[in-house]
C-alpha cells in the first residue's frame, strides 16, 4: 500500500490519529489514472439500472404528507425502522432485544467509531487477508497493530484464527477485535460455512475477543440460502453484527444498522455525536420497505446481479487464459482471480488500462503488502456487455503481456 506524506502548514494542529489518518483512501492512491472510457470494473458501485427511484419518488411525497412538522424537526430515531431491521434479523432467527439496535449512517460510521471506543495505539485487532481494506484504514488511523488470517476457498482460515490467537495470548497480547465478512466477502466473494462461524464465534468467546461481523452482502445470495449470523451462534454476546441498506436500497440513502453487547452499543451510541440518524430519510426507508416491498426489491436484486456474475464468469472461460484462477460467487459484488508468476496484479493493470478496461490489484485489499497476484473483478456496476468487453480487454492485456515476455 503506497502512503503518501502529506505536509501542510497545519501539521502542528493535527492530532496524532488525524497525521495517521492522512492516508486514508490510499487505495485509490495505488490506482493509475483511467481514461474517461475505461470500462471499471475495480469499484464495487451499485448497478444504478437497479435503483428504485420511482419508489423513492413516492415515498418522498408519503411522508411528506404522513407527518411533516416531525419528520422535518428534531426527532428520536424513527421506530419504524428500527422495527423493520429488528424484523429482519428475527426472520433470521436472532433473538433481538431493542435496546442493542441502533441505527446509522452507513456501515462505514460504525467501522469508523469502532476504533474509538476498542482501540489504543500499539493495540492489535484481527483482519482477514484480503478484506475491505477501507474499514482496515480506519483501524490502522487509529493505531491499531493489524494481525492478518488468510482467506482460503471457506472464507477466513479459521486454524490459522486459533494458531494466531493462541501466539498473541503465548505473547501476553489482548486482540480487541476480529473483522470478518463471512458472507460473500469482499473482496473474494467467499462464503463461509456454518460450521466454521460456529468455531469462530467460540474462539472469540473462548479468548475474550469482540467478533465484528459485517455482514453488507447477506441478502444478495444467487442460490445458497442465508447462513446463520454469527448473532444466533453460541457465544453470540461477542458478536457486533454490521447490516446496511446501502447494497439492498441504494449507497445513497446512506442506512445502515448494528447490533450488539449492550456494554458495546452502550459507548457506540456515545460516540455517535450527532445522535440519532437523519428523521426524513430514516422514514423514507421504512416508508419504502411496507407492505413486503423490500423483500421483492431484494428478490429482484438477487437475480440482476446473479445474471450478472454468471455472463462474468462465462466471459472469463472464454478470454482469460487456463491457469489464471478465479472464484465463482455465490453472492455478492465480487469474481476473485489468482494470477500466475509471470502477471502481477498492478502491471497487467497498466496494460488492461491501456486497452480499456480495470480491475482493482490484489494488494490493494491487505494491509501487509501481500497479493501482488490477486485481482477483484465487479460485476456489480456494469451492464452485462460492458462487463464481457472489460473481461475481453483484461484477457487480451494478459496474452499481450504474455507475448512481450517471451
Ligand atoms: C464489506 C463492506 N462493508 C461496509 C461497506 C460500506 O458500506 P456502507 O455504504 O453501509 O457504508 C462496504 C462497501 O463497499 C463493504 O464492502
Amino acid at each position: 500500500m503506497t502512503i503518501v506524506p502529506e505536509r501542510t502548514q497545519y501539521d502542528l494542529l493535527f492530532s496524532q490519529q488525524a497525521q495517521r489518518g492522512a492516508h486514508l483512501s490510499s487505495i485509490l492512491v495505488d490506482l493509475p489514472n483511467e481514461k474517461p472510457d475505461t470500462i471499471s470494473l475495480a469499484f464495487g458501485d451499485a448497478d444504478p439500472h437497479v435503483f428504485p427511484t420511482r419508489e423513492i419518488t413516492a415515498s418522498v411525497h408519503g411522508v411528506l404528507t404522513e407527518d411533516v412538522d416531525a419528520i422535518l424537526n428534531y426527532a428520536p430515531a424513527d421506530k419504524r425502522l428500527l422495527d423493520l431491521v429488528q424484523n429482519r434479523l428475527e426472520r433470521r432467527g436472532v433473538a433481538v432485544n431493542p435496546s442493542q439496535l441502533m441505527i446509522t449512517y452507513g456501515s462505514s460510521q460504525v467501522l469508523g467509531l469502532l476504533p474509538q471506543i476498542l482501540v489504543e495505539p500499539g493495540e492489535t485487532i484481527i483482519v482477514e487477508g484480503p478484506t475491505f481494506l477501507g474499514a482496515v484504514e480506519y483501524f490502522a488511523a487509529a493505531g491499531a497493530r493489524v494481525e492478518t488470517v488468510p482467506v482460503g476457498p471457506n472464507g477466513m482460515d479459521i486454524d490459522a484464527l486459533a494458531s494466531c490467537l493462541a501466539d498473541l495470548q503465548r505473547r501476553n497480547i489482548q486482540p480487541k477485535f476480529i473483522y470478518t465478512i463471512p458472507t460473500f466477502q469482499n473482496p473474494t466473494g467467499t462464503l463461509m460455512p456454518a460450521s466454521a462461524r460456529a468455531r469462530l464465534v467460540a474462539l472469540a468467546a473462548e479468548y475474550g475477543v469482540l467478533v465484528v461481523e459485517d455482514d453488507a452482502y447477506g441478502d444478495l445470495h444467487f442460490k445458497a440460502e442465508m447462513l446463520p449470523s454469527m448473532l444466533t451462534l453460541p457465544g453470540s454476546e461477542w458478536v457486533l453484527h454490521i447490516g446496511t441498506f446501502s447494497k439492498i436500497l441504494a449507497p445513497g440513502v446512506r442506512m445502515a444498522w448494528a447490533y450488539g453487547p449492550p456494554a458495546v452499543m452502550k459507548r457506540l451510541r456515545a460516540f455517535k455525536s450527532e445522535s440519532d440518524c437523519g428523521t426524513f430519510v430514516t422514514r423514507l426507508v421504512s416508508h419504502m420497505a411496507q407492505d413486503g416491498w423490500l423483500d421483492r426489491h431484494i428478490g429482484m436484486l438477487q437475480s440482476h446481479y446473479a445474471a450478472k456474475s454468471a455472463a462474468m464468469v462465462q466471459a472469463i472461460a472464454e478470454y482469460f487464459p487456463a491457469d489464471v484462477r478465479t472464484n465463482i460467487p455465490e453472492g455478492g459484488f465480487f469474481v476473485y482471480g489468482y494470477l500466475p508468476n509471470d502477471l502481477p496484479a498492478v502491471a497487467l493493470n497498466d496494460v488492461a488500462i491501456r486497452r480499456g478496461a480495470s480491475f482493482l490489484p490484489g494488494t490493494t485489499g491487505y494491509a501487509n503488502g501481500q497479493g501482488t497476484h490477486e485481482m477483484r473483478i465487479a460485476f456489480s456496476f456494469q451492464t452485462v456487455p460492458h462487463l464481457v468487453k472489460g473481461i475481453a480487454h483484461i484477457g487480451a492485456a494478459m496474452r499481450e503481456m504474455r507475448a512481450k515476455n517471451s
